[in-house]
């Protein structure tokens, strides 16, 4: 039986919070990333410029995402609200994407949906970030099944969102035991807000990656942007694995250890998706530095995506969260130097390789890799 049917509301809300808090602890705890598989970003390779023929100075990471200014293209992934140490971390991720001028989403809106008095500790991101493009946050099988469009609006209004994401987690709810595996019809019901909500849906993954069999059905939906949150990064089937042994539970805790590693890489994911769809992309999943920034960039998407190491920094507090941030910057600034792209539009450009494991699994899948070797002058 579903949890919503075992519990009533005030049990159920207090559930959902706990549930985030665990998360949170976890998350900064654990070791939680995926142990056999990596993103394959490892496997891609920007071919060096020995003449760039620009000056680091010169080099501007500004770009625009759905019609929003970004300093540069990093955008901090939804992960949190509805209890006060989330609040808290809300307040400082915001403070600093404020500053320097990038993005963030908020996690799930559920508790704050259910019990409207968890409302500020989301509502503290727009305050704190009055200029951001801030991202809200609803998850697949809440959409399936019970939000109406009411609910997801006010979503959207609590945190004066600037976009709507639709969080696809089917492997987290698989392995959790109160997990909520309602998949069927998703489909229909994210077309039907697409045509109902003022602001665009991006669609994204939580760490298992997106196809090109899904990135189409979603084209066709009407999302307006697919957040890929590939394998490689945190895995939530090592997150609820740890949940597990907590509480005792033998067949989820068996569950996320046999799929600790499951999904699409993030690289893999990410030249899936942008093969089959022309819809601006997030990379995410498992990203860890300016490089892995530069290389989904020149991979196709229009932004990248951090989760848990801005968790980490944040828990830390502002200086560490700033500190991070710019230090990611800084090394996406030198890579693009080292590639001779004084912009994001010509490093959208770049010449690259992609071998190994990553090239034979979009090789067997049909996918072209050719075109990205014989980028601009560098055709021999
Ligand atoms: C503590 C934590 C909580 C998260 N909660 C959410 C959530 O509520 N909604 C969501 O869409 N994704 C959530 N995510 C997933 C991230 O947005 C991201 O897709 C995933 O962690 C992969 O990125 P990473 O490898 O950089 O951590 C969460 C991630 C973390 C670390």
């Amino acid at each position: 039986m579903l949890e919503r049917e075992l519990l009533g509301n005030k049990e159920r809300v207090n559930r959902i919070k706990n549930r985030k808090d665990e998360h949170i602890i976890i998350c900064l705890e654990k070791d939680v990333e995926a142990r056999k598989v990596t993103t394959g970003f490892e496997d891609v390779f920007l071919i060096h410029r020995a003449l760039p023929e620009i000056n680091l100075h010169n080099v501007k990471t500004e770009t625009t995402f759905l019609n929003h200014r970004f300093s540069a293209p990093i955008i901090i992934e939804g992960m949190t609200g509805g209890t006060k140490r989330a609040m808290e971390i809300n307040a400082v991720i915001a403070q600093v994407v404020e500053e320097l001028g990038l993005g963030m989403g908020v996690g799930s809106q559920r508790a704050a949906l259910e019990n409207p008095q968890l409302e500020e500790t989301y509502r503290i991101v727009r305050r704190k970030a009055p200029n951001s493009f801030i991202v809200s946050n609803i998850g697949g099988p809440q959409i399936s099944m019970k939000y109406d469009i009411k609910k997801i609006k006010r979503a959207i209004e609590m945190v004066d969102a600037d976009a709507l994401a639709i969080h696809l987690n089917p492997l987290q709810e698989a392995i959790q035991p109160e997990g909520e595996t309602i998949y069927a019809g998703i489909i229909d019901k994210i077309e039907k807000i697409v045509n109902s909500i003022d602001v665009p849906v991006i669609v994204k993954e939580t760490g298992a990656g997106i196809s090109a069999e899904v990135a189409k059905m979603l084209e066709k939906a009407g999302v307006a942007c697919i957040d890929v949150a590939g394998t490689g990064g945190t895995s939530w089937a090592a997150v609820e694995y740890y949940r597990a042994i907590k509480s005792n539970d033998e067949f989820s805790r068996d569950l996320g250890l046999e799929l600790w590693d499951w999904g699409i890489p993030t690289a893999v994911s990410l030249v899936e998706v942008a093969q089959s769809v022309s819809l601006p992309i997030i990379a995410s999943g498992g990203l860890r530095s300016g490089l892995d920034v530069a290389k989904s960039i020149a991979l196709g998407a229009s932004l990248a995506g951090l989760a848990r190491p801005i968790l980490i920094s944040a828990s830390k507090g502002y200086d560490e969260t700033k500190k991070t941030l710019c230090k990611l910057i800084n090394q996406l600034r030198n890579v693009m130097f080292l590639v001779g792209a004084d912009s994001i539009e010509k490093l959208k450009n770049t010449p690259l390789v992609i071998l190994g494991r990553t090239a034979d699994w979009l090789r067997t899948r049909g996918f072209k890799l050719e075109v990205y070797a014989r980028r601009g002058e560098s055709t021999v």
